[in-house]
């Protein structure tokens, strides 16, 4: 079996290096047709992968003249290799030229290394999603942080279970619940996702909300949109109304959100083959348009009432940097929060949040 295994990781990673996308989608479309893969050999074989793609960069580093297929026999063989030598953006498996835009990065780097936990939003009163999550057999327990937080202790095939099919969980990092939370919007106000995506902040705001008062989704790719719609259905939400074009910010809002583009380095536990695709060009042009977009936001907030700005990047010139120059062509904003989450920090995926209070 063990060479066969190091053969099938060897075609999968390569294609997974061909491709800009996160790794475990492609992993789990390779599952889906490799139904031979079961049991302890899809353990193996799923650990196999995972790791090398984590230490790529150290793989090359310590064997610079092997192929693919030797490095991941030794891998396969010996584990990580030793790098106490090597440079530390080899150690911490980021371009050399990322180091210097994340503040802390000796503490930061290293932990955006580990593997994270599978997070899931209870979308009703959590005690209850767990004890019905448990009857079905799924090893889980409440998150400390997120009061609708629930980790898994193992992985679990969660869309077969009666909880999903209900829409009693979504799955969530407990960063991007804790952010929501964060902003803290109340039923019957009006919120403006302006970059909801498929809708994680909406459909988190809409259960804050109680389901009462009013969200309006918005984003430049309208496909996302309607699978926003389509998980509001299965979690019973009725309050999100998705619009596909800007209106005139004749209309202002309680709380206008922007959990913008961003260059994601804050997932990159999760999809850690991303990390080589991002150039320094890209995080300039990410940055210039999240200005943009901010600026345009901006004018849909009520006077005395809250502009929420969102990353999920740990760079500063996406966070701390984008905010003062917001403020310096703003001063009617003021910053009120300010936080930052991330694995070293709070044991979570990285974001970034700043809640501005319009004057
Ligand atoms: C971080 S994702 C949003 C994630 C989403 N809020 C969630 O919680 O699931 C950023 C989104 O911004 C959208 N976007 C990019 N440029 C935009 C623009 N100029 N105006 C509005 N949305 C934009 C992208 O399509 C993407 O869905």
């Amino acid at each position: 079996m063990t060479q066969e295994l190091i053969k099938a990781a060897a075609y999968l990673l390569e294609k997974i290096e061909r491709r800009p996308a996160p790794a475990g989608e492609m992993i789990n479309t390779y599952l889906a047709t490799h139904k031979y893969l079961k049991g302890e050999a899809k353990k193996e074989f799923l650990a196999l992968v995972w790791g090398v793609i984590r230490a790529k960069a150290r793989l090359m580093w310590a064997y610079p003249e092997a192929s693919w297929q030797e490095r991941i026999e030794k891998f396969f063989e010996s584990g990580l290799p030793d790098v106490s030598k090597a440079p530390k953006y080899i150690q911490w498996e980021v371009p050399e030229w990322f180091l210097n835009h994340v503040p802390e990065a000796e503490k930061e780097l290293p932990a955006l290394l580990e593997t994270p936990p599978i997070i899931l939003r209870a979308t009703e009163n959590r005690e209850e999603v767990l004890k019905a999550l448990q009857a079905e057999g799924i090893e889980c327990d409440g998150c400390e942080k997120s009061p609708f937080g629930i980790f898994l202790k193992e992985y679990a095939n969660l869309k077969n279970t009666k909880a999903w099919k209900q829409g009693l969980i979504d799955v969530q990092d407990e960063g991007a619940q804790l952010v929501a939370l964060d902003i803290g919007v109340e039923p019957k106000q009006s919120v403006f996702d302006f970059c909801a995506g498929a809708g994680g902040k909406s459909l988190i705001f809409a259960q804050m909300m109680q389901n009462k008062g009013f969200i309006q989704a918005y984003d430049i790719t309208p496909k996302k949109l309607f699978e926003l719609v389509k998980r509001a259905t299965r979690a019973h939400i009725s309050i999100i109304k998705i619009i596909l074009k800007l209106e005139k910010p004749d209309k202002k809002f309680d709380h206008v959100v922007v959990d913008a583009p961003c260059s994601g380095c804050g997932t990159w536990r999760r999809s850690p083959n991303l990390r080589w695709n991002l150039t320094e060009k890209q995080l300039a042009h990410i940055v210039k348009v999240q200005g943009e977009i901010l600026e345009r936001a901006c004018q849909y907030v009520k006077p005395g009432h809250y502009l929420s700005y969102i990353t999920c990047s740990l760079t500063r010139d996406e966070n701390e940097e984008q905010v003062e120059k917001f403020l310096k062509s703003h001063p009617n904003f003021r910053v009120i929060k300010q936080k930052r989450y991330s694995p070293y920090r709070t044991g979570t995926d990285g974001f970034f949040l700043s809640i501005m209070q319009k004057g």
